[in-house]
């Protein structure tokens, strides 16, 4: 889909200076005690990550919702810290197929995520590139074996934010102000079509701008985690539609997962009807639950 000019946003508007609304959806942007946690909590964990980074080889997460960037940011410092080997909680470990299909992880709560350590941080080779065409990944990461990684994070974006409207969210967490940093120096000045950056040797950004839905469909990537991330499902009925999880889930890869803090019926109907064992967990911050699975 091309993206024009009434894709364009409506403007947000702004709690406590740094945290976005959008009056269109009339929704939040992540959830309002710490967004950074609740990444962790439900996207990274539901995911069985960074525990299946240990894997190995190439890692592709796809993201319904780039927003501010938040998730890509928390799981680039997330996947940065594992490649060095900073402790992380237990977990179990994998179970079979490519390495990649694993047991999720129920053991991460957000409380012990936020303890994580923080440790100095490669970023370098900030590259801007406006093609559409994929390019064979670099795989130079070495992890917990010394085995090569790489993550390529895909997301799906209607109304891509200006880079002033980035910076500021996300300035909210020091703890990811070197990626916010790189983010915001990398990000184009009017982003269309698809914006992909090289971020660091082993970590690729790529922002798919239009409806997701559109471009989901006639995208041939295919995906070992996704984040379900298109604002609450009542305000946004359509990024939890049987359509777009029905594509969802034919672009996973077998033994891959999805995560999201949604627990709506339709939206777990939906899931199961798509294809996926779907799991109901405790959610984040006093929500009662969320939902993460696995494609079969
Ligand atoms: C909850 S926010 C995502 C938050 C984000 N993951 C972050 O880290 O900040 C939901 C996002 O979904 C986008 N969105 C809504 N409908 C969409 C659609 N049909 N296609 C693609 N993106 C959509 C919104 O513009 C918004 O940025």
């Amino acid at each position: 889909m091309v993206e024009t000019a009434e894709n364009k946003a409506p403007a947000l508007e702004w709690i406590d200076d740094d945290m976005p609304f959008s009056p269109e959806f009339g929704d939040h942007f992540y959830c309002r005690e710490d967004g950074r946690a609740e990444c962790g909590h439900v996207f990274l964990a539901g995911n069985g990550l960074p525990e299946r980074w240990k894997a190995g080889g190439a890692f592709v997460i796809g993201e319904l919702g780039f927003g501010t960037g938040l998730n890509f940011c928390e799981t680039w410092r997330a996947f940065s810290a594992s490649l060095r080997g900073e402790k992380t909680p237990p977990q179990p470990l994998p179970t079979r197929g490519r390495g990649l299909d694993v047991a999720l992880c129920p053991s991460q709560t957000a409380a012990e995520y936020a303890e994580r350590t923080e440790g100095e941080r490669r970023l370098k080779d900030v590259k801007e590139e406006t093609d559409a065409t994929a390019k064979p990944l670099p795989l130079v990461g070495r992890g917990w074996g010394g085995e090569s990684r790489a993550l390529h994070f895909i997301s799906f974006e209607l109304h891509p934010m200006d880079r002033a409207d980035i910076g500021k969210a996300l300035s909210r967490w020091p703890e990811i102000e070197a990626e916010r940093q790189a983010l915001v120096a990398a990000w184009p000045d009017d982003p269309r079509g698809v914006v992909r950056l090289q971020l660091a040797e082993d970590v690729t950004l790529t922002v798919v701008c239009g409806d997701a839905f559109t471009n989901l469909s006639e995208s041939t990537e295919t995906f070992d985690a996704w984040y379900l991330d298109g604002f609450a499902p009542s305000r946004n009925p359509a990024m939890w539609s049987g359509e777009i999880l029905n594509v969802v889930h034919d672009h996973t890869r077998p033994g891959g997962t999805f995560a999201t803090y949604a627990a709506a019926g339709f939206v777990r109907r939906n899931l199961i009807a798509a294809g996926f064992a779907v799991e109901r967990r405790p959610g984040f911050a006093g929500k009662r639950e969320m939902l993460c699975g696995r494609r079969s």
